[in-house]
């Protein structure tokens, strides 16, 4: 993390209440001299921090603007060649990064949206994406792999999310097979990789990981239907930045997903699994049964035993797992 993004953290995760310099200098390894530096800059940026001799520094406003320029200004430098676009609103932006890969765009085309009209998950369903209170981001790769690997970009994009969070926010991110993030008992991000195979060459000619994080509760609340199963990062009124999350969701991607035959985030995605050791509920269409999660392995499978002493292997295909 960078020191300006490390800083704007700290400050955040104390929500308007003052953090000293020397505090921020040992938490971020560096000066005094380079925290009042990265103050400056957070305050270039449009933060309005106070600063107090004897207390330090607190923030008084966020102005979560969500903007090219903000995104660059927190990759400090990360990923030179990606190639970002924010939308006011849009369909969706996996349908717009699926529009700009079949006309040749290269991988690292990165599309954020304010809002999404028909954001998309898993299994047909909707992803409620309101105005300006959360991430709704796209990615356009090209990776060299074979279809059946496409599930290991939304398991790394998985472990990125929950560490950005964590980076970003005082909360625990935990990741439920396969494709969601819970903070605080209540899903906060859903995941949606799509792909398009090229038969000619046999593998893939693009994917696209979609990522959809609640950062602030929208004005109001969640509607009735979503109240019970969906939150968000921070209450609404409280300070986040959206551009530093989006920043940091990236920063721990590419990594990640550079190294995806390695497997680098699959220790971490075992880690945080909020499905192990658990008692489930395995719903395939109409049909629902109870089976204990036991063990996920390097695809990415997840290993129940059923009530009746069977255990099996699950793909994520079109099941679905509840606790
Ligand atoms: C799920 O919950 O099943 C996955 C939700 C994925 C939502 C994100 S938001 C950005 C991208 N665009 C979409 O239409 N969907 C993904």
């Amino acid at each position: 993390m960078s020191i300006k993004s490390g800083l704007l953290a700290a400050l955040i995760k104390n929500q308007g209440n003052y953090v000293s310099g020397e505090a921020l200098s040992k938490k971020l390894f560096c000066s005094r001299n380079a925290v009042w530096k990265a103050v400056k800059s957070l305050k270039d940026s449009g933060f309005e921090i106070e600063s107090s001799t004897k207390r330090g520094y607190r923030l008084i406003s966020a102005p979560d603007a969500l903007s090219v320029d903000t995104v660059k200004s927190f990759l400090d430098g990360f990923g030179e060649a990606l190639e970002i676009q924010v939308l006011d609103t849009v369909t969706s932006t996996n349908d717009y990064a699926k529009e700009l890969a079949a006309k040749g765009a290269k991988e690292g085309t990165v599309i954020i949206a304010q809002s999404q009209t028909g954001g998309k998950g898993r299994l047909s369903r909707s992803f409620y994406s309101p105005d300006k209170t959360g991430v709704y981001l796209s990615i356009l790769l090209r990776p060299n792999i074979p279809l059946s690997e496409c599930l290991m970009i939304t398991s790394s994009a998985a472990v990125a999310v929950a560490q950005a969070i964590e980076a970003v926010s005082d909360k625990k991110a935990l990741i439920k097979w396969v494709n969601d993030i819970f903070v605080d008992g209540k899903k906060v991000c859903g995941i949606l990789t799509e792909a398009s195979t090229d038969i000619e060459v046999g593998g893939l000619s693009y994917a696209v990981v979609g990522i959809g994080v609640n950062v602030t509760e929208p004005d109001g609340g969640f509607p009735d239907d979503l109240k019970d199963i969906v939150g968000a990062l921070f209450k609404s009124g409280e300070k986040a930045s959206r551009a530093q999350l989006v920043s940091e969701i990236i920063k721990r991607f590419f990594p990640l997903y550079r190294n995806l035959s390695a497997r680098a985030f699959l220790k971490e995605y075992t880690d945080r699994s909020m499905l192990l050791g658990k008692s489930v509920r395995v719903i395939n269409g109409d049909i629902s049964a109870r089976a204990t999660a036991l063990e996920i392995d390097r695809d990415c499978r997840l290993k129940v035993r059923f009530e009746s002493g069977e255990e099996k292997w699950l793909s994520s295909g079109e099941l679905s797992v509840k606790l």
